[in-house]
């Protein structure tokens, strides 16, 4: 039976009483020899239609790529497709998982825009090659539902954290709640430019998360509050221009993120953590940073 949580007064389980879950042991990156701004389907979108440089954009991936590789995981590198250009954030087409037995499972999205759609049948090869037991949602019931971009795993534990409103419909924690058996706690999303969780809200370990507060509804930040231990705040301009809640933390020590989120960077310095500057302004043009550039799997 499902379990979809949308306020503490549903809330009966703390974080003790979660069963564990192994961490992710490798990334999926997809190379950005297509990626482009083609069209507008986020507010960062805007007024950069043909504005990317594809040359810094492949370097920029090269240094997100070398960064990540620091955490020791191995890194699976994947293709584009000329008519894709906004597959490179590959956090989007999927949410993969792993049972206690080793068995590989994804549920596949299903992308919000016309024009993101065709990427996810190119992803789902991937997992097919790699022996994943594959999950496809009905979209009559579900019409959106945008993987890692909004589906989060609290770091080793079978919890998930769902953000909703713009990209994901809330229908879709049901059926991910009921197929792989995980409590999910919805987060509602109030602002178009953190139309995704993953713009606003960063697990970097099983007692610790990133988050911009100001994208979430009162009972959403409860939530969040009740269930972390310690919760690191990014001011407003580092969360909209250097997208700082975009980071990512594969180890739960390195936490790679876009250049010059000065704060942002200090606390989580003060906090223990390493921190990994990179450059993602051509992907940023685009409304994403580093978390979406690469999906964690097993
Ligand atoms: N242009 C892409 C879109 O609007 C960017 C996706 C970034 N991904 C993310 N998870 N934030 O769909």
């Amino acid at each position: 039976m499902s379990k979809v949580i949308t306020s503490k007064a549903n809330l009966d389980f703390g974080i003790e009483n979660l069963a564990p879950m192994e961490t992710p042991g490798c990334i999926l990156m997809v190379k950005p020899t297509y990626f482009s701004v083609d069209y507008v389907i986020n507010p960062h979108m805007e007024g950069n239609v043909g504005n990317v440089d594809k040359e810094k954009a492949m370097q920029q991936w090269e240094q997100v790529r070398d960064a990540l590789g620091q955490s020791g995981l191995t890194i699976h590198e994947l293709e584009g497709a000329s008519n894709l250009p906004d597959m490179v954030f590959c956090a989007n087409q999927s949410l993969p998982y792993v049972d206690d037995d080793g068995t590989r499972e994804v549920i596949m999205s299903i992308m919000d825009s016309d024009h993101r759609k065709n990427e996810v049948p190119l992803i789902e090869e991937w997992y097919q090659e790699h022996g994943y037991q594959i999950h496809h949602l009905n979209y009559k019931k579900i019409p959106r539902f945008e993987g890692m971009g909004d589906a989060l795993w609290h770091r080793g534990k079978k919890l998930l954290w769902g953000g909703y409103g713009f990209r994901t419909s809330l229908e879709a924690y049901h059926f991910i709640s009921d197929t792989y058996k995980v409590p999910v706690i919805a987060l509602k999303l109030k602002h178009p430019e953190f139309y995704h969780l993953d713009t606003c809200f960063c697990v970097l370990d099983s007692k610790t998360v990133l988050i911009y507060p100001e994208a979430f509804q009162p009972k959403g930040l409860n939530l969040i509050n009740t269930m972390f231990e310690r919760i690191i705040e990014a001011p407003k301009s580092e969360a909209l221009e250097q997208f700082a809640c975009n980071a990512t933390c594969p180890d739960g020590k390195h936490v790679v993120i876009q250049r010059g989120a000065t704060e942002t960077n200090r606390k989580l310095r003060e906090a223990g953590y390493e921190v990994i500057e990179v450059d993602t302004g051509e992907f940023l043009k685009s409304g994403g940073s580093v978390f979406c550039m690469k999906m964690m799997a097993w």
